[in-house]
């Protein structure tokens, strides 16, 4: 955990936020609910446990079943909890009170965890507001449902309070977390270089794993291994195929084939639970063809573009949007498309290659706070989301500023059913050269993915050690 001074301002600094969108005494409670243990075949065989990543923000406490309100007109501040049973600490051991847990993290009242909706019936009761972030997990959703009286799809749904009788979760508290997550503190940043430096360990152990006739599953094995020995774990399942065209490919059982591109997009999640998130492609013999290189090149001058681009009062979409020209122009080198560039960006050419977003916020989560709203977070009230394959995909479109912590993952991948369908559908508007892309349909794909902390003048890599991304570099660190 930080320091508890840090929870303490955090929520000092949540309150004020939430002073701005009512008048004293209107503006009601605010209600959080961590996660609880999930049962995996049965009851006591629980996943491993996961904290809710808001929780772990303003509550610091990584342990199931807590939950707490804020009262946004007094600023009183409660912890719900239940103290150890005999029973419990048989199988658990010895566990603090639940008045020090309140403590550690500065909360100066505390309640047992039965007594949460007794607080929620009271408001209700007064007609006072309970803003609450929409939950992910089914019991929070219908713990949140018991607690407000709402069904399931109304405490998922997110609306300004003043919407239908504030029968939904709360925009507004949805927005003034957003604001204060994706700008990332100091003591956040280091936690990001740490889990950044275990990715990059990660990523270095397979890339020495990588050995022709081996299963995938064992260089998976490996890698994850590094992460298990030193952190949390991983910080979303690991892609690592040969077939990276599919874009989120887990299956690891195929052999290890010469001549092929392996694609690893793994991260570590450290013990505070920040993520990272890497992406490197190997030829699997060492040495890339000729072929290979060719696109490997393009998107590696894509990634470095996106480096180079990312800095304050930029807006990300920009960045995507560049990287999207620069990429076609390689492929357009290549003969693989023809036309202007302008022309080609606009209408949107490079999503047949590259169906997904130039990159997404990091921190708490791999893609940080997808849970709130993709739109909300990634978006400034002046963008609209396009509706283009790939460009439509962009989880982080905002104007950048100082801590803002991104991935930049650009990459191409030939997938023949889509360029099929664009074929037939002429949906290339005459810009791609399909007799030649035919040529392509067993190449697979390629993704390159860094992950970068915009500073005051610019921005940084993050995590010690890059790992290799020039082709010759990628051929040397193999040989
Ligand atoms: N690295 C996986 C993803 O960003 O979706
Ligand atoms: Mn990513």
């Amino acid at each position: 955990m930080f320091d508890k001074n840090i929870y303490i301002r955090r929520r000092r600094t949540l309150l004020e936020k939430m002073a701005e969108t009512a008048p004293e005494g209107k503006r009601g409670i605010a209600l959080f609910i961590g996660n609880v243990e999930a049962a995996a075949q049965y009851k006591n065989n629980a996943y491993k446990f996961r904290q809710d990543s808001s929780w772990l923000y303003y509550f610091g406490l990584d342990e199931p079943r807590l939950a707490a309100i804020i009262d946004l007109d007094n600023g009183e501040e409660t912890l719900f909890a239940d103290d150890v049973e005999i029973e419990d600490i048989i199988w658990m051991g010895p566990q603090p009170s639940v008045a020090s847990k309140a403590a550690e993290v500065g909360i100066a009242n505390s309640a047992s965890y039965g007594t949460l909706n007794i607080l929620a019936t009271k408001a209700l009761a007064q007609g006072r507001p309970i803003h609450f972030l929409p939950p992910t997990r089914y019991y929070n959703t219908m713990k949140l449902a018991a607690l407000t009286g709402l069904g399931n799809e109304a405490v998922s749904k997110v609306a300004p309070m003043a919407a239908e009788g504030g029968r939904h979760a709360s925009e507004e508290l949805v927005k003034a977390v957003i604001s204060m997550r994706l700008v990332k503190e100091d003591c956040e940043i280091k936690q990001l270089d740490d889990a950044g430096a275990l990715g990059q360990e990660m990523h270095t152990v397979a890339r020495n794993a990588v050995k022709i006739g081996i299963l995938e599953q064992e260089i998976v094995g490996k890698m994850e291994g590094v992460t298990l020995s030193k952190g949390w774990g991983v910080s979303f399942p690991t892609i690592l195929t040969q077939h990276g065209e599919i874009l989120h490919n887990h299956v690891h059982d195929k052999r290890i084939e010469p001549g092929k591109l392996l694609v690893i997009d793994a991260g570590a999640e450290n013990n505070m639970h920040y993520a990272s998130d890497f992406t490197r492609t190997l030829p699997t013999g060492g040495k890339f063809t000729q072929k290979q290189r060719e696109i490997y090149q393009i998107v590696c001058d894509c990634n470095e573009l996106a480096f180079k681009l990312t800095k304050p009062g930029v807006a990300y979409r920009d960045v995507h949007l560049a990287a999207a020209k620069l990429m076609l122009d390689g492929l357009r080198s290549l003969d693989l498309v023809r036309g202007d560039l302008d022309n080609m960006v606009d209408a949107g050419i490079a999503g047949l290659f590259q169906p997904h977003g130039l990159g997404h916020n990091i921190g708490l989560d791999v893609h940080d706070m997808e849970d709130l709203g993709e739109d909300l977070v990634g978006y400034d009230p002046d963008q609209k989301r396009s509706d283009q394959l790939g460009l439509g995909s962009l989880r982080m479109a905002r104007k950048l500023v100082p801590g803002h912590f991104i991935s930049n993952e650009p990459g191409i991948y030939f997938i023949p059913a889509l360029i099929e369908k664009w074929k037939s559908e002429k949906t290339d508007k005459g810009f791609v050269n399909y007799q030649k892309l035919e040529r392509y349909y067993d190449f697979g794909g390629i993704r390159l993915e860094d992950d970068v902390l915009v500073t005051e003048d610019g921005a940084r890599l993050t995590g010690p050690n890059r790992l290799p991304i020039q082709p010759d570099d990628v051929e040397m660190s193999m040989a």
